[in-house]
């Protein structure tokens, strides 16, 4: 399978980057053809322009390159941190610029934007990644785990993704080694769940 690969964490020594590490590893040992994406490490500009809000507008080459691969994908893994209940800007712009009208999802005809988007995305399974310093009961009692809302629902709902995975790996600051080593193999054990090896018979 096709796997895109998206990871926002500016510190290449996080645990994010070691979920990447096992996820990218994982990937490679089913066979998969993997594109992977470190946003910071490539310095990818989050700022929409507004001459790239229209769905006919041309986007520069690195744009199109980002949306090429995720309407190819037949799936997308994504890991971040939680930052105030979202995800780090750089993602949100990844979102902004590539999630785009014409790629990702679509209006049927006639409709000005006002209606149920139609999803175009042929991805069979979403799996998001998060790390977290909030318990999962207090996240979602006081918060509302609003990045269960925004990655299941608004964005990969909304592009027709059905197949949707999200797990929120924490509290990371006070956990130990062995728990970080479990929480690895566990993330090896989902990509392997969703993203089964190839059969190359
Ligand atoms: C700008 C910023 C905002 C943060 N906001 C939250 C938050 O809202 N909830 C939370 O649980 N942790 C929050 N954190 C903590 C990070 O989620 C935590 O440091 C990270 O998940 C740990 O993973 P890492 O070792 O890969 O950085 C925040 C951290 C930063 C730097």
């Amino acid at each position: 399978m096709q796997i895109l690969v998206i990871l926002a964490h500016p510190a290449n020594r996080s645990f994010n980057h070691a979920i990447v590490q096992a996820v990218i590893a994982e990937l490679k040992q089913g066979g998969h053809q993997i594109a992977f994406h470190d946003l910071y490490a490539e310095g990818f500009d989050p700022i929409l322009p507004a001459a790239e809000i229209p769905e006919e507008a041309a986007v520069p080459l690195e744009i199109e390159r980002h949306c090429l691969e995720i309407a190819r994908a037949d799936g997308i893994i994504i890991v971040h941190p939680n930052w105030w209940g979202q995800p780090p800007a750089i993602l949100k712009g990844w979102v902004d610029r590539v999630v785009r009208p014409g790629v990702a999802y679509r209006f049927v005809d006639g409709d000005q934007g006002e209606g149920i988007p139609i999803g175009l995305l042929k991805a069979k399974a979403v799996c998001v990644f998060n790390t977290s310093n909030t318990p999962p009961e207090r996240e979602a009692r006081a918060f509302g785990d609003p990045l269960e809302t925004l990655w299941r629902n608004c964005v990969f709902g909304l592009c027709g993704v059905t197949t949707f995975y999200r797990r929120t790996f924490g509290v990371v600051v006070t956990s130990t080694i062995e728990q970080r080593r479990q929480w690895l193999a566990e993330a090896r054990e989902v990509v392997q769940r969703y993203f089964p090896k190839e059969n190359r018979a």
